[in-house]
């Protein structure tokens, strides 16, 4: 057993924030193997019940700060190299960038050197675990599935399926796109720590009859995840009610597949109407927020208000590479401010916490993974980050005179970055 000693954060069922001051956090491997939370909580109040307990290893960390490990729920691991690239919006930015950037993943040794790369910086970042798009090729999706194996992190990933309007080079047959979908399922979902998301990039590169196979491996697979895109840009819908002109809104399209369902995780969900609010609360289905990327391609604002009214789950994300940095802490500071952006009228301002939430348990229940990772309550896998909140002379001088957690958190999200990670730790499965 190893016994943390610092300033520790986690959160109630409720979202909001448990915090010690001087905290103690204990964890060690259950029957399998996996590092789990065995205690949590004041030093006071705990260490005598596992300091003096044999095989206790005390490790002593002052004027830290142990969270839960960040969990981002949107990101593409092969845009790692896309971050930054300047186009006029979503479409020209696929086209121009993306697309031509996406056809070299059908080379596995390539692929292998960005997963390493794109985990390496994830975790020097403190994200423990990421839903992230492979690219269309299904050696996309054995490279970082074997990088995150190898590290023990929990990630979930998938094959990209898009079998039209798409160049030669990341087009995929309709058939073969869903044979590839169903064998990689069975190769990689639920192996180690791996889960296995179904990723049809967005409704206008896939067919019907590719989304209709995509929701019917979605019924027959219940527990794995569903990923994609849906009103992110208002040419993009414009483009969607073109080619299904039968369907109600942008999101009626997936729904009316059978892909809106517990564990199906939409990015952006910016111009939604109540209508498909209302459908995705009733669907248990997740909108992943991404503000970087909303401000980089200049798609529009999440509306938080009316997500909250429709009792809709959602998370951060960072969305690179439309995403401008894999800093949870650039992601939850643009959060702020598109929240202040969307309803300056009303003067809305998200809590520090919740922003937090929004970035570690809240994501992970979002995910269907509350009581897994996220949260640092007794029965958790023990993915955490330690943080030196005075990394940087600016941040020492400022965290030393916050008089709240809020304060506290604040500071961090409006000046941090990955300097304030000092440790990323993976609970490891062997
Ligand atoms: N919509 C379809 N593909 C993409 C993508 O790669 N990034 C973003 N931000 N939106 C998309
Ligand atoms: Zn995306």
């Amino acid at each position: 057993m190893k016994i943390y000693r610092s300033a520790l954060l986690r959160f109630a069922p409720d979202g909001s924030p448990v915090y010690d001051s001087d905290g103690l956090l204990a964890v060690a491997p259950d029957a399998k193997g996996q590092e789990r939370v065995v205690a949590a909580g004041s030093w006071q109040a705990l260490q005598a019940q596992y300091v003096n307990q044999p095989g206790a290893a005390l490790i002593d960390l002052p004027g830290r700060l142990i969270a839960p490990g960040f969990v981002d729920m949107h990101i593409h691991y092969p845009q790692t190299d896309v971050i930054g690239a300047p186009a006029d919006g979503l479409l020209p930015w696929l086209e121009h960038y993306t697309f031509p950037h996406e056809s070299r993943f059908h080379d596995r040794a390539y692929a292998d050197s960005v997963a390493t790369f794109f985990l390496d910086e994830l975790l020097r970042n403190g994200v423990t675990t990421s839903l992230t798009f492979a690219t269309s090729h299904p050696a996309s999706v054995d490279a970082i599935m074997h990088a995150s194996q190898q590290r023990g992190m929990r990630m979930m990933a998938g094959k990209v399926l898009q079998d039209r309007n798409s160049p030669d080079g990341v087009r995929d047959d309709t058939e073969q796109g869903l044979i590839d979908t169903e064998n990689l399922i069975e190769r990689w979902h639920g192996v180690d720590r791996l889960g296995y998301a179904i990723t049809p990039r967005f409704a206008p590169t896939s067919t019907p009859e590719q989304l209709r196979g995509a929701g019917e491996l979605a019924a027959k697979y219940k527990d794995v995840w569903v990923h994609s895109h849906v009103s992110e840009n208002l040419d993009e819908i414009r483009w969607v009610r073109q080619l299904y002109p039968q369907a109600r809104s942008y999101l009626d399209v997936y729904n009316g597949f059978g892909l809106m369902r517990e564990r199906a995780v939409y990015a952006h969900c910016i111009w939604l109407d109540d209508t498909d609010r209302a459908l995705m609360r009733e669907t248990r289905t997740a909108a992943a927020i991404s503000p970087t990327s909303n401000l980089f391609l200049s798609s529009g604002y999440f509306d938080y208000l009316k997500a909250d009214a429709a009792g809709l789950m959602y998370g951060l994300a960072s969305d690179v590479g439309g995403g401008m940095s894999f800093s949870p802490f650039r992601t939850m500071q643009a959060a702020y401010i598109v929240g202040r952006e969307q309803h300056s009228k009303a003067g809305l301002s998200l809590k520090p916490a919740h922003l937090w939430w929004q970035h570690t348990a809240g994501a992970a229940r979002a995910l269907g993974l509350e009581g897994v990772i996220g949260n640092l309550q007794p029965g958790c896998e023990a993915d955490f980050v330690v943080i030196n909140p005075a990394c940087t002379p600016l941040l020492a001088r400022k965290t030393q005179q916050t008089a709240s957690l809020d304060e506290l958190l604040f500071a961090m999200i409006v000046l941090g970055d990955d300097r304030l990670i000092e440790q990323t730790i993976v609970s490891q499965a062997k």
